[in-house]
């Protein structure tokens, strides 16, 4: 096998394979291996839709099963026993015990579907157009939702998307006391601002693509309420940041809200495509087959997610993604403290965490280092200046241990090569 084959054959569009230039052919747990046989530790995670790891056994087993004894595969929506034991042990295992009634809607296969299905829903739910995202959201790339995205390498006025959304700062986008949620308050309540009431405010309360921003629990509370008083849809896309990524099972709950309208997917799934909308009764006000498509659900996906759903069961897993999530972080602030001329901040919550670096290029060239050794980890922010922690939450103490040696010794080694002040 030749990596040219896919420089000569595939779009130009493609991505991730830069970064990571090589064929991958297994992968276990936190660990993947290449054609060749090197192996590496997997800190990017699938951009969080490896959550519960690398071809996790009993994950595996269900599949087989499933297929084996000749489990219908594509139903479209039609009910089957595998779409009717997701539901039951989703309900079971995570909304009931956290009190949150919800409707289920199961949308096109990826994050971006819900995204649009969120949107759309809250539009035809308020009968108002416009919607307000956040400075260094992502929110993906089918149209309605690259209008929510801030990134501006997506996007372009000729895909004519930017039209009915308000951009405003994320929390802390400002180093004052500027407060975003303030100022639409500001804005809705005085009738010559200018600004129309939104149908919906879109956020993420960690923005994973956008840098590792954090939104304080402050921050969400008020945005939380300012949507209840003046009649606002809240949709938390939680796509990237829940099925535990912060501790909890989703990433609001450090602020004991509950959002009209939650957007899931990555790894829900446990990494097969499979995307949902939760939605409180109230807004579930869709005609049957409104909003369609040929792929809702995902026969497999069910399958797999119904099975990794069962580390719910108990707190302990919770309480291992926090324990290790702790290491991260004294790690994280031990390298920062070690390389401060070339890291300014470390951030992050539970299992997600960036090292943010102020020189430019410096956190790609990592990245680029740490795969020559051994390690995939990527980088976010607008300009990637930061190096991305997004590891499997079932990551073992080895591969963990062995993932953030690579990863000191790289900084070390591209530091020693771009000496500062020389
Ligand atoms: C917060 C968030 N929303 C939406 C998306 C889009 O999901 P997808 O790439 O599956 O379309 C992503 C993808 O990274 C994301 O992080």
């Amino acid at each position: 096998m030749d990596i040219d084959l896919f420089e000569k054959y595939e779009s130009n569009v493609r991505g991730y394979i830069r970064s990571f230039p090589t064929i991958f052919t297994r992968a276990k747990n936190a660990t993947v291996w290449d054609h060749k046989g090197k192996s590496y530790i997997d800190f990017f995670g699938g951009a969080g839709s490896l959550n519960y790891g690398h071809n996790d056994p009993a994950v595996q087993q269900a599949m087989i099963e499933y297929i084996q004894r000749d489990g219908m595969l594509n139903a479209l929506d039609k009910a089957t026993d595998a779409k009717y034991n997701f539901i039951k042990k989703f309900q079971e295992t995570i909304l009931l015990p956290r009190g949150m009634d919800y409707k289920i809607q199961f949308v096109g296969p990826t994050g971006t579907n819900a995204v649009e299905t969120a949107l759309k829903l809250a539009r035809k739910v308020k009968q108002r157009s416009t919607v307000v995202a956040f400075t260094n959201a992502y929110h993906g790339h089918t149209l309605g939702a690259l209008a929510v995205t801030g990134n501006e390498f997506y996007q372009d006025d000729y895909y004519g998307v930017p039209l009915n959304v308000t951009k405003m700062p994320f929390d802390n986008y400002f180093d004052n006391d500027l407060d975003s949620v303030d100022m639409l308050r500001r804005y809705y309540e005085d009738g010559s601002s200018g600004h129309d009431l939104p149908a919906a405010i879109i956020v993420e309360t960690i923005q994973g693509e956008g840098g590792i921003n954090v939104a304080s629990i402050a921050w969400l509370q008020k945005l939380s309420k300012m949507c209840q008083d003046l009649d606002i849809i809240l949709i938390i896309d939680d796509i990237q940041v829940g099925n535990g990524r912060t501790g909890n099972f989703f990433s609001f709950e450090r602020a004991d809200i509950q959002p009209d309208i939650i957007t899931i997917s990555k790894s829900i799934g446990t990494g097969l495509p499979m995307a949902i909308v939760l939605m409180k009764p109230e807004i579930d006000q869709w005609e049957p087959g409104e909003h369609t498509g040929t792929f809702r659900g995902n026969s497999l996906a069910f399958v797999a997610g119904a099975t990794a759903l069962a580390r719910w069961d108990t707190d302990d897993f919770s309480k291992e993604i926090v324990a290790k999530g702790l290491q991260v972080e004294q790690r994280f602030r031990a390298i920062a403290a070690r390389f401060p001329d070339y890291i300014c901040d470390v951030r992050g919550l539970g299992m997600i965490w960036g090292i943010a670096s102020s020189v430019d290029g410096f956190c790609s060239e990592v990245s680029r280092e740490a795969f020559e050794h051994g390690l995939l980890a990527e980088t976010a922010g607008a300009t990637g200046q930061v190096i991305k922690f997004l590891a499997p939450l079932t990551i073992s103490q080895r591969e963990l241990d062995e993932g953030l040696d690579i990863l000191e010794a790289s900084i070390a080694a591209v530091a020693a090569k771009n000496p500062i002040n020389a």
